[in-house]
């Protein structure tokens, strides 16, 4: 299912200037489709991942520190003014769940899910987690957790780095989950490293480079190409690094 189909940059070329637009790939950004169920976005470490993405959800109604619509707490600024310049179309059906994770705010995420589970008589949020509190979880427990108790589908979900809390057999279990999800009329849009994640079938991938962001394959991915080469080579591949 696509609920945003693209993003348009609508500030004008002229007066992109500071930041976010010392980054090249967010100034020659203009617009962005969405054509799949599942996009990811990837490049390397400071290209603009995560200003894009963040900019994306805060858009689509999310609060910039993460978390589900309901979320609605703040612990500092630190989006990007990129989201007054961008701009969604949206298709004609509209969402009815959704979940932002942002690499950097899982930590206050799961503090503020505390604080709001501990009012007298409020909705045991903890129930959705999987009945524990995501702080008496590991990271990559809490978030499997919450995938598969507190996701339902019919959802727009835009996460940050997800593998970032989770060991390789559990970004299988997060795509069979992500499957699911994708049945039933989910959209993801995912920032990613992984060579695992990035495999989903029929997925676009988008790749932020120097100067452009554009679609590639996943077996031109440096993270696949990279990845397999370690792998089947990482002896000499570690001579070459002087290891
Ligand atoms: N508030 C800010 N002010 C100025 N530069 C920033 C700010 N936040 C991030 N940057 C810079 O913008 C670039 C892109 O950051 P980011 O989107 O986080 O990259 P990625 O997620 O691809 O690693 C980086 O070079 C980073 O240092
Ligand atoms: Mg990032």
């Amino acid at each position: 299912m696509i609920y945003i189909h693209k993003v348009k940059n609508i500030k004008p070329i002229e007066e992109r200037n500071t930041f976010p637009y010392n980054i090249h790939s967010i100034v020659n950004l203009n617009e962005l489709g969405f054509r799949k169920s599942v996009t990811f976005i990837t490049g390397e470490n400071g290209s603009g991942k995560s200003t894009l993405v963040e900019a994306i959800a805060i858009n689509a109604g999310f609060n910039p520190e993460g978390g589900g619509r309901n979320f609605n707490f703040r612990t500092r600024d630190s989006h990007s003014n990129l989201f007054y310049h961008l701009k969604l179309i949206r298709s004609a059906y509209r969402e009815k769940d959704g979940f932002f994770l942002r690499a950097e705010s899982y930590y206050n995420f799961a503090s503020n899910m505390d604080a709001l589970d501990a009012e007298p008589g409020g909705t045991p949020i903890k129930q959705y987690y999987g009945g524990k509190s995501l702080h008496e979880q590991s990271h990559g427990e809490s978030f499997l957790a919450l995938l598969v108790n507190r996701l339902y589908g019919k959802g727009l979900y835009i996460f940050d780095e997800p593998e970032a809390a989770l060991s390789v057999s559990s970004q299988f279990k997060m795509l069979v989950r992500m499957k699911e999800l994708v049945d039933k009329n989910s959209q993801f849009i995912i920032a990613t490293h992984s060579p695992v994640l990035m495999a989903y079938p029929n997925a676009d991938i988008y790749v932020v480079s120097e100067r452009r962001i554009e679609l590639i394959d996943y077996e031109s991915t440096e993270q696949y190409k990279l990845t397999k080469y370690f792998v089947n080579n990482y002896r000499k591949f570690l001579s070459e690094l002087g290891l």
